[in-house]
């Protein structure tokens, strides 16, 4: 059997993080400059999976690894996908240039690689919905309550509007536009943050409706903003998504930092992404500006830049 590769890229959320796990609509973005690859290859005269991912130190065989481990998982949920109850022997590579926990989607582009890797492996592709649905299973295990947006974006790698249990919609981009992305070195579970966010939900309810049913309006008009090429409506929009959620308990002084600075070197607006409580933040710009901006940030203490154009 020949060896086989599959890469997935990461993600950004432009609008709607955390209030998109409440019902409310969200966008989000495939960032392809980052990627998350798996190689399957078989091994002759051996037996069982070996996997291993050197990022994370792990180099294990399936059976020596939980149930509820997310790559253990994926390939599980795979096998059965396709039926194979006693697949001959791989060994399964696993790397990727997507921080982890950092609100770039590291945990569903791995995932979605390790899917498309093995099945391609075993002779058949499984078609998107399945490697998505099987994305999602994984993610509850990395997130809890996943909405599914990351599982969803990563998938198809288009543009999405995304409500929950919703069919899923791709948005028009009339003309493509330049985000920066700011790391701020500060990894943060996205699973910490949501369940936070429920249980303030619970003590508050009345508080944080407002505060998601505020954050989906503005994922509706960004979304008009974007399909019309609008940038100048779509800075501010950011700017109010992000102090919705600093209100909401997700920001962190590395965010708000990275935000001020982005703004301060011409951004035309920006917020964090994600989780938050650390990870990403993004940057709306003109391409002229967007070095600039990087180089705010990275003074501003950020680790890490991409500039990236979101297009169709
Ligand atoms: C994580 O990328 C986005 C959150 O809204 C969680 C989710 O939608 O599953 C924070």
């Amino acid at each position: 059997m020949p060896a086989t590769t599959a890469s997935a890229p990461g993600k950004v959320i432009l609008f709607g993080e955390h209030a998109v796990v409440y019902g409310q609509p969200a966008i989000a973005v495939p960032v392809n400059k980052v990627q998350a690859r798996a190689v399957v290859a078989a091994r002759p005269g051996q037996q069982g999976i070996q996997i291993t991912a050197p990022d994370i130190s792990l180099n294990k065989t399936i059976k020596d690894l939980p149930l509820d481990h997310a790559i253990s998982r994926a390939i599980h949920l795979t096998l059965e996908a396709l039926g194979v109850s006693e697949p001959p022997a791989f060994a399964i590579k696993i790397t990727s240039t997507i921080p982890l926990a950092s609100g770039l989607g590291s945990g569903a582009a791995v995932s979605v690689a390790v899917v498309r890797a093995v099945s391609q492996f075993l002779g058949r592709q499984l078609p998107a919905e399945t490697v998505n649905q099987i994305t999602f299973e994984t993610e509850k295990i990395h997130h809890g309550t996943p909405s599914g947006i990351d599982n969803t974006v990563i998938t198809f790698n288009r543009p999405v509007y995304f409500i929950k249990d919703r069919p899923i919609e791709t948005i028009e981009i009339k003309q493509p536009f330049t985000i920066v992305i700011g790391d701020t070195g500060k990894p943060s579970p996205t699973a910490i943050a949501v369940g936070d966010v429920r249980k303030n939900y619970q003590e508050n309810p009345g508080k944080y409706q407002a505060l998601f049913d505020a954050c989906g309006k503005i994922a509706g008009n960004a979304r008009w903003s974007i399909e019309e090429y609008r940038l100048q409506s779509l800075g501010p929009l950011m700017n109010d998504n992000h102090n919705l959620l600093v209100e909401m308990g997700v920001s962190s002084p590395e965010l708000d930092r990275l935000v001020a600075a982005a703004r301060e070197a011409g951004a035309m607006g920006a917020k964090l992404s994600g989780g938050g409580r650390g990870g990403n933040m993004i940057a709306l710009t003109l391409p002229d500006k967007a070095y600039k901006i990087a180089g705010a940030l990275l003074s501003a203490g950020a680790n890490n830049t991409i500039i990236t154009e979101v297009r169709p």
